[in-house]
Parts: C-alpha cells; sequence; structure tokens
C-alpha cells in the first residue's frame, strides 16, 4: 500500500486542507481529503486494462467549497430527510434548517460535508487507516448535544474500502451518518442505465408525494423495486420512466453477503457494499443536470452516477415504527460500511 499526502488548498481562515492519495496493489487508486472526509476519486482499471475514474468528485477544492450535491462527502449529523426539520428530542423539539418547505436533508449547506476534520494517517504493507475527527458543539445547526465523531477509512491492497464512523454525545440527540459517494462503473461513458443492480432487500420505505416516510415498509416483491437478482436497470426502466431515491430495508438475515451489488459487464468492474446498517438509501443522480465538470473533465449528467447511503431510515425521529437514531450519553454509536471494488475477465 502506498499512501502521499498533501496540501489540497486553503480555507479562507487559512487552514490547510489535506489531500491523502492510496494505491493498492490491486490495483485501486483512491483519494480522500480531510474537508467533508470527502472521496474525491476511485480509479480502477477494467478487465481490458482501461483505467477510469469512477466517483464523481472534483480535482480542485474550490467546488467542494461551494454548495454542490454531496458528492463522495461524510453526511451527517442526519443523512436523509426529517419531516419539517422538527426534530423532537425527549419534551424538546428541536427547529433544523429548511433544504425544501417539506424537510431538512444531509444538514443542507453546513453539515459534516462542510467541517475540516482533523485527520491522522497510519499504514503498513497491506493497509492504511485514515482517522478523521471532529467535534462538533451544542446546537451545531440546532442539533443538541456535544458530539465527538470519529470515521476511519481503512484502505485495503485488495481494492476494499472500510469506513467506520464512532461517536459519543454528552446530551440525548439524533445521529444518522453516512457517505454519499456517486459511482459510474462505465468512467461515466453512459448513464447507469446499462449497470446491473442487487439490493438485499425485501421492502422498501413507502413515501408520500414530498418524498418523506409515511411510516409503512412495502413489501418490493413482484414490484419495480425487487432487485433481489442481478438487474439491468434499463430493464426496469431505470432510468428512463422509474427513478430511484429510495430506502431499501435491508435483511438482517445476511451475514457476510454483500447489501448492495453493483456490476458493469462491459468493463467486468463490480462494487459491493456491506453494512450494519438497517437501509440504504439508493439514488441514481436524478438532480444531476449536467451543471458540473469533475476529475477527468468528466460531466455529470442527470442518471449519470449512483448512490448507496447505507444508513438508517429518514425522518426515523418522527417515526415510532422505524429503528431508533437516539444516543444516548453514556452510548457507543457505531456504524460500519465496507466497499469492495473487484474487475471481472
Ligand atoms: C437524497 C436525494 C438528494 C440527494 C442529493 C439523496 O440522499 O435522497 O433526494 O437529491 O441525496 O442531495
Amino acid at each position: 500500500m502506498q499512501c502521499k499526502e498533501r496540501e489540497f488548498g486553503r480555507l479562507t481562515d487559512g487552514r490547510s486542507v489535506r489531500l491523502f492519495s492510496f494505491e493498492c496493489s490491486d490495483g485501486m487508486q483512491l483519494e480522500i481529503t480531510n474537508y467533508g472526509g470527502i472521496i474525491t476519486s476511485v480509479r480502477l482499471s477494467d478487465k481490458n486494462g482501461i483505467f477510469d475514474e469512477l466517483c464523481c468528485g472534483f480535482p480542485d477544492l474550490s467546488n467542494y467549497l461551494k454548495p454542490h450535491p454531496y458528492f463522495g462527502a461524510l453526511v451527517g449529523r442526519y443523512a436523509g430527510r426529517i419531516g419539517g426539520g422538527r426534530l423532537p428530542v425527549g419534551d424538546e423539539v428541536y427547529q433544523l434548517q429548511l433544504h425544501d418547505r417539506h424537510c431538512h436533508l444531509h444538514g443542507v449547506n453546513t453539515g459534516f460535508h462542510t467541517r475540516l476534520w482533523s485527520a491522522l494517517l497510519e499504514s503498513d504493507d497491506t493497509k492504511a487507516v485514515l482517522k478523521l475527527t471532529y467535534m462538533s458543539p451544542h446546537l451545531e445547526e440546532n442539533y443538541p448535544g456535544n458530539l465527538n465523531v470519529t470515521a476511519t477509512y481503512t484502505i485495503f491492497d485488495n481494492n476494499r474500502i472500510d469506513l467506520c464512523f464512532e461517536a459519543e454525545t454528552d446530551r440525548p440527540t439524533h445521529l444518522n451518518l453516512t457517505n454519499h459517494a456517486y459511482f459510474n462503473l462505465n468512467g461515466f461513458r453512459s448513464s447507469v442505465g446499462d449497470h446491473w443492480l442487487k439490493v438485499d432487500a425485501d421492502q422498501v420505505v413507502e413515501l408520500n408525494e414530498a418524498m418523506l416516510p409515511t411510516g409503512m415498509l412495502k413489501p418490493v416483491k413482484g414490484s419495480i423495486f425487487d432487485f433481489s437478482e442481478l438487474i439491468l436497470l434499463s430493464s426496469r426502466l431505470v432510468p428512463q420512466t422509474h427513478e430511484l431515491d429510495h430506502c431499501f430495508v435491508l435483511n438482517q438475515s445476511r451475514k457476510d453477503t454483500p447489501a448492495v451489488e453493483l456490476f458493469h459487464n462491459e468493463t467486468g468492474r463490480s462494487l459491493k457494499v456491506y453494512t450494519d446498517q438497517p437501509g440504504v438509501q439508493v439514488y441514481s443522480g436524478n438532480f444531476l443536470d449536467g451543471s458540473l465538470t469533475g476529475n477527468d473533465s468528466k460531466t455529470y449528467h442527470k442518471h449519470g452516477a449512483i448512490c448507496f447511503e447505507t444508513q438508517h431510515f429518514a425522518d426515523s425521529p418522527n417515526q415510532p415504527s422505524f429503528p431508533s437514531t437516539l444516543l444516548q450519553p453514556g452510548q457507543a454509536f457505531r456504524a460500519s460500511t465496507t466497499y469492495l471494488f473487484e474487475v471481472r475477465s
């Protein structure tokens, strides 16, 4: 494992932002910055030896300092929508900033993706460990509790990235963390319609017109959300007619099986995602509109990439039947996800 560190740029207050680069012996090249804990680049050869960028990202820090669609970022304190921005904790209701008239989403423009995290890099022959820490003060974004968060990326030589979140609070609060990376296994030459998808979920979270959970879980069997086998997305008319922006309820019987598998036949590249979280928000880049150009001068078009945001369900603080996102003082928060890239010949 080869690792390098350099300056990515400076914040307006003069603080240096670092960029960490990793090269695995199996060929993956990865870049992560401590600004927002963002994965800025994932590069890998295909079965014919063509080396491509697979992840939406920018070559310059300046693009990340403006609002962007959470490319590669650590999202918090709450990934996903919270209805009316209403956060009930005990007898209090904390009003969060609104993303639109219906909800708070992803910390809006001042969430964890905009924070400079302290970074510590350690590596040995086979792996590298990048430990990012951030102290989110009580009432930051109006969430209660001083919250100490650690996000540890461990990179292995077999093109595997583990992301483990740990956190503790001094007051009851809600917490739901994820990484919001967007992937295209064909190096952005086509939309995600020519990718195959499998999701280990028998149910999906039912949404209302405002894209908020109704509180009900719907069986996927026989519906367009049934990805229990690898399905070519275009054969489900995704993205031509249907868009994915849904939380799949992961089957809990799963042990070492992936929560999600994404495959691209022409390049042979695949991505497997493993997690201990109850859900995964699958989002088919519906709001990408061709206005952003990133690494290797790739332009990010509608449905040009897909996200797998492993997390709790949206609006859990207001949905008593959902698994709880409440974190109590003295309780250790832990959430982990693995991304494994493979190439089939
Ligand atoms: C949400 C989408 C949103 C996207 C980018 C996803 O997690 O579900 O509705 O557009 O993030 O913010």
